[in-house]
């Protein structure tokens, strides 16, 4: 998505619309070209704004716009060259230098970056003339897909974590569930979205396959899994077996005491 953002110079005028307007189609090609960008958290990012004009540039000005007022990050001018705000030396420097056209770049992004910022390019004559670009930070979804018997029901659970939050829904064969979605915000900008597939009775779903259907950034994923009843018999199974290796236990000790006590009757 491309933005134009016409010159605060001349934009701002009110007075004489008309005649401004006519005026601002011939001298407000001030324009500056930017493009809001999409990156992976904790990767590199840059943002780039590209003045359509030739008029001369005497300093290239990038803020972080706040809430309050714009913070300036770093400037560039042909006398100072790049003079970068210490709270952002080490994070961010300008990776293209030119007084028309201006990159800067974030060597590793974290959450406090995604935002919106403006490039000022401060014209001789003509005042600042600025462009804007948003910088939004994603997280790859993480999932996991699972299922539990217990006595009565089986749970399949799907629990997504990503940035922005990623939607879950389920594509079944059967009836007889319902399903419980709940939503974790964590410190790190990601969210966990967890739903629980409830089925009432466990047998009708044993051999088929669920397919939990995770929704991020407008792509769809698709995760598979085919309930066993393997699962379902191994407790009664684990039981079975650990009863028996005791009674093979209980036996031994029963013939070992029976063979010293024999021995220690005989001289
Ligand atoms: C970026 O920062 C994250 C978190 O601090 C770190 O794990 C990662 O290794 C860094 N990446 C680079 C390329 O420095
Ligand atoms: C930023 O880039 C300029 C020009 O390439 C370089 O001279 C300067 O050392 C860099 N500053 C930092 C803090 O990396
Ligand atoms: C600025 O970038 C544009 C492309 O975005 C290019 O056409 C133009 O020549 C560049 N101008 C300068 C002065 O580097
Ligand atoms: C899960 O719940 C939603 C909302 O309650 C419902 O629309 C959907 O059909 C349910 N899906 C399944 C597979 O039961
Ligand atoms: C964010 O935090 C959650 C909960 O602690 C964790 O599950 C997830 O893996 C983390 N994600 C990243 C990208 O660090
Ligand atoms: C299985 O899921 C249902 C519905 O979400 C829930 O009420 C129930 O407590 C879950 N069972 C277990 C043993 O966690």
């Amino acid at each position: 998505m491309e933005r134009l953002v016409f010159g605060r110079f001349f934009c701002h005028l009110s007075t004489y619309r008309l005649i401004w307007f006519l005026a601002a189609v011939t001298l407000c090609r001030a324009q500056v070209v930017t493009q809001d960008e999409k990156k992976l958290l904790n990767t590199p990012a840059s943002l780039r704004c590209s003045l359509g004009t030739s008029q001369e540039v005497l300093v290239v000005t990038w803020q972080k716009i706040k809430a309050a007022s714009p913070e300036n990050m770093v400037t560039f001018s042909k006398s100072h060259g790049v003079v970068v705000q210490p709270a952002y030396k080490d994070k961010i420097n300008i990776t293209e230098l030119g007084l028309q056209n201006s990159t800067i770049t974030f060597w590793n992004t974290t959450l406090e970056d995604e935002g919106c910022y403006q490039c000022l390019f401060n014209t001789f004559g003509s005042g600042n003339v600025l462009g804007k670009a948003c910088l939004t930070l994603f997280v790859q979804p993480t999932v996991f897909l699972y299922y539990k018997f217990f006595e009565d029901h089986l749970n399949i659970t799907c629990s997504a974590n990503a940035r922005p939050a990623p939607v879950i829904s389920w594509k079944v064969s059967g009836s007889g569930m319902d399903n419980s979605t709940e939503i974790l915000s964590h410190p790190n900008g990601t969210t966990s979205v967890t739903s629980v597939l409830h089925v009432k009775d466990p047998k009708s779903q044993v051999g088929k396959e669920v397919i939990c259907q995770v929704l991020h950034l407008g792509t769809v994923t698709s995760f598979r899994q085919t309930v066993n009843k393997g699962v379902w018999f191994s407790v009664p199974l684990l039981l079975s077996i650990v009863s028996l290796i005791i009674l093979l236990i209980l036996i031994s000790i029963l013939l070992y005491w029976k063979r010293r006590r024999t021995q220690d009757r005989e001289p």
